[in-house]
Formats: structure tokens, C-alpha cells, sequence
């Protein structure tokens, strides 16, 4: 798993018995490399300050996925462009409906600038274009008067939580069946 955010994505799949076999960020003090430290899974940190290039960092990054065993990479709240899906099979969760609102860190504000009336959230998996890859499962969240970021984001949360598992063990017969 790729995290560099709070990591509630994370605690969601280990509380659910996900066997996370490692756990990959470029921030070592974020929440998302705390838990894994307190849950015993294995944390890779790769701070691009440790590189001389974005192809090294990922390059590293694969090899430390490959060292561990994982089949498959999620990203949940990693905000860096990678590679890795020249490597792996990827998918990431995002905090809308895409295609609206996607290429960005914002999604959450700008569907509340916007006015609309229903966002949500989606799992895609990863191609080089940023939140354009092939949509998993997306589910609808109402968008409430008086919503702030904070209450929105906490609703958009508790859709991830159930789509993200319901992604994964869609792609566990499709991984399984790869030679
Ligand atoms: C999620 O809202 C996800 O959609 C976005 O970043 C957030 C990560 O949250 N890409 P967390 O770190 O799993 O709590």
C-alpha cells in the first residue's frame, strides 16, 4: 500500500484482516506510516530526497513491493505521480465521482465550490494519466446543506471504506488467474 496521508484507508483494510504485506511512503511522519509501524507491517520510506530522480525513487519502490510479495499496490491518499503500475497492477482511491473533479488533491473543496448536490468516491486502477485509469466501483454520496470540507470528506471517507475492500476482492480472481 502506497499512503502519504492519515492512513484511515489503511486501518480500514487491516481491521478487515487485508494481509497488507508492506507499506511504501515518501513521508515517514505521516499517519498512514505511523499506523504501520504500530500494526508490525513492514514501512518503506522513500523521502524523494533519497534520489536523484523520480525513476529511481519508483524503481526502488517496485523492488521493495517485489522483496515483500504484494500482488497488488493500492494508493490511498498518496499524492506523488509514479510509475509503479509498469510493475504492478495499481488502483487508487479517489474522493469523487471522477471524472469530475479528479487531477488534483482539492476534490473535496471543489465539488463544494461547485454546488453540486452529490459527489462521492471511486476506485480506479492506475495508468500514467493521473485519475483517468478504468473505474472499479464508485459510490454516491450526497452532498448536505451546511457540508464543510471537514463533513464531507468524514461521509466521502465512509463510502472509500466500503469501496475499496468491494475493489480489491474484485481484482483478487483477476490476479489469481495471472500466470
Ligand atoms: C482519501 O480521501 C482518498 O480518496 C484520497 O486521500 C484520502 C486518503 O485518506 N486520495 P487516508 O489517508 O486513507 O485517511
Amino acid at each position: 500500500m502506497l499512503v502519504s496521508g492519515r492512513g484511515s484507508n489503511l486501518r480500514n483494510l487491516l481491521d478487515r484482516d487485508f494481509e497488507v504485506v508492506a507499506v511504501a511512503t515518501h513521508k515517514p511522519s505521516c499517519g498512514g506510516a505511523e499506523i504501520a509501524r504500530e500494526r508490525g507491517v513492514p514501512l518503506g520510506e522513500f523521502p524523494q530526497s533519497k534520489f536523484e530522480s523520480r525513476d529511481a525513487r519508483d524503481a526502488d519502490m517496485a523492488d521493495f513491493f517485489s522483496q515483500h510479495g504484494a500482488e497488488l499496490l493500492v494508493c490511498a491518499g498518496y499524492d506523488r505521480v509514479h510509475d509503479l503500475h509498469r510493475r504492478f497492477t495499481v488502483i487508487n482511491v479517489h474522493p469523487s465521482l471522477l471524472p469530475a473533479f479528479g487531477g488534483g488533491m482539492d476534490a473535496v473543496r471543489q465539488a463544494l465550490d461547485h454546488g453540486v448536490k452529490v459527489t462521492g468516491a471511486t476506485v480506479h486502477l492506475v495508468t500514467a494519466d493521473v485519475d483517468a485509469g478504468p473505474i472499479l466501483t464508485q459510490e454516491a454520496v450526497p452532498v448536505l446543506d451546511g457540508d464543510t470540507e471537514a463533513t464531507l470528506l468524514e461521509r466521502i471517507h465512509q463510502a472509500e471504506y466500503r469501496i475499496l475492500p468491494e475493489a480489491i476482492h474484485m481484482l483478487e480472481s483477476r490476479l489469481a488467474a495471472r500466470p
